[in-house]
């Protein structure tokens, strides 16, 4: 098979989307618009990806670069002078005399998928595209048909009020014979109601033209915040689907919220109001109770997180548990079976098997050995308001409620420390470190002060 490149069209501004962002860098389930677009195309089949930019260039070439590497190129379309001119620029400066096949799409174009595209790659035609039905065909090009066959595509501003009534649009997906795109794009003219170079003019000129009916929901572009939303409830239906499929046990296919780099296992469980960001991965059996909201986080097989847990960058271990209401950042690790309770904090700390923090706790830059028991309401004083420094709790320690342990410190395998304590130095192994005032308690005072307070309550 000879090579296939795509010539993904990016350069516009988007202006009815009314952002400082360049509209093909908004985001649909944790990818841009424009990397959807980039990607269907080299999953049916291009070897390489010329994006023609404009509008924001250099930060659309970032996203791309970052993700795609050097797979994608870039052409460049200072001025905007309609679709055909911006695949012109592509193949004056990255395709000039290629003679493979050459997929055009819009990088505005995310839910259109692969092997759909792979479709138009397959044909021989010297142009083949794709057509769909919309019930308001209002402002797209028309799809005008002899004897069954596509003849010409006109557009909205130049169609008669007959052309008008027809309701098959062109979602502008095409793929071309190279050398005949190349000789069809230099007879393009502005005569038109827009006085742009339009793509669409090609299909009037090929002798053959191939098209394939889909569905309108796969070809949905966007222009504007709604349709965002719009295309954004249809991928995250999509994505949460393709796990269900595959074994994950979501409850509500439609109130999940699973980016497009998060992995969720057969028998993982994931209830209704979770996000899945970033690259999170959720193992077999492990279940992601309501509102949960986690970003690179890997939860293996096993655990569980109880509703609103939020965490970022870090390890759940097997059979660990987590929440209601608990906040990890990063660099959180949790051994196996380990458990941080409700309402607790925890960054940049090491929690060994089996060990505990089950309420109202804050640990932060903490390294936990195994079984290793902490109370309600402790604190790592781990910032000097300079640097931040270690806790160290060995195996076996038990740190008793309302505790502050003041780091660097060090407490030592099994030792106690006692509820109430402000620890400043190393507690060593075994032993018992209490540092809080002893408890005076004078019999019958009770009462003689509440005679006091109230005799000069009266007086005022
Ligand atoms: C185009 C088609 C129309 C089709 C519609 C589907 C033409 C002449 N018309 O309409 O038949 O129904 O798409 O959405 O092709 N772009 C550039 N440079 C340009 C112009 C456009 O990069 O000079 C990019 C835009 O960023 C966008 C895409 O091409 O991603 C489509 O452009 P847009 O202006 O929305 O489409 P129309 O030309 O109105
Ligand atoms: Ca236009």
């Amino acid at each position: 098979m000879s090579a296939t490149v795509a010539i993904v069209l990016a350069a516009g501004k988007g202006t009815r989307m009314r952002s400082e962002l360049p509209k093909v860098l908004h985001q649909i389930a944790g990818w841009s618009l424009a990397e959807w677009s980039v990607n269907a195309a080299l999953e049916a089949g291009a070897d390489r990806c010329v994006v023609v930019v404009g509008h924001g260039r250099e930060r659309v070439e970032g996203v791309l670069r970052e993700r795609f590497g050097d797979r994608v190129t870039f052409a460049l379309q200072e001025e905007q002078l309609g679709t055909g001119h911006a695949v012109r620029c592509a193949v004056e400066q990255r395709l000039q005399r290629f003679d493979g096949r050459v997929l055009v799409t819009y990088g505005d174009c995310p839910l259109i998928q692969g092997p759909t595209l792979a479709q138009l790659l397959a044909s021989d035609a010297p142009c083949a595209l794709l057509t769909t039905h919309r019930d308001d065909p209002t402002g797209y090009g028309r799809m005008v048909r002899k004897d069954g066959q596509i003849a010409a595509i006109v557009e909205h501003k130049d169609a008669t009020p007959e052309q008008r009534a027809i309701c098959e649009v062109n979602p502008g997906l095409y793929a071309f014979d190279g050398g005949f795109l190349q000789r069809a794009l230099e007879q393009l003219d502005m005569n038109n109601a827009q006085g742009e170079l339009y793509l669409t003019d090609l299909v009037a000129m090929a002798e053959r033209v191939d098209d394939f009916v889909v569905p309108i929901d796969e070809v949905r572009g966007i222009n504007d915040r709604r349709e965002l939303a719009e295309c954004g409830e249809l991928m995250r239906r999509r994505i949460a689907e393709r796990w269900a499929s595959a074994g994950a046990a979501i409850e509500d296919l439609g109130a999940v919220y699973i980016g497009a780099d998060c992995e969720v296992q057969p028998d993982a469980r994931i209830d209704a109001g979770v996000h899945l960001r970033g690259k999170t991965r959720i193992e077999s059996g492990a279940h992601v109770d309501v509102g949960c909201v986690l970003r690179d986080v890997h939860v293996s097989a096993g655990a569980y997180l109880h509703p609103y847990t939020v965490a970022a960058e870090s390890q759940i271990g097997a059979k660990a548990q987590v929440g209601p209401f608990t906040h990890l950042r990063p660099k959180t690790n949790l051994g196996e079976g380990s458990k941080v309770g409700n309402f607790c904090e925890t960054k940049k700390t090491n929690l060994g098997k089996g060990s505990k923090v089950n309420h109202l706790a804050y640990v932060g830059d903490g390294e936990i050995g195994e079984g290793v028991n902490i109370g309600a309401g402790v604190i790592f004083c781990n910032y000097d308001g300079v640097k931040k420094h270690t806790t160290t709790l060995e195996d076996g320690v038990f740190i008793g409620s309302d505790s502050q342990l003041v780091a660097p410190i060090t407490v030592g395998q099994g030792a106690y420390v006692a509820s109430g304590s402000t620890i400043t130095r190393d507690v060593p192994a075994d032993a018992l470190a209490l540092s809080r005032t002893k408890q005076e308690n004078k019999e019958g005072y009770a009462s003689r002060l509440r005679r006091r307070m109230e005799a000069a309550k009266k007086k005022a």
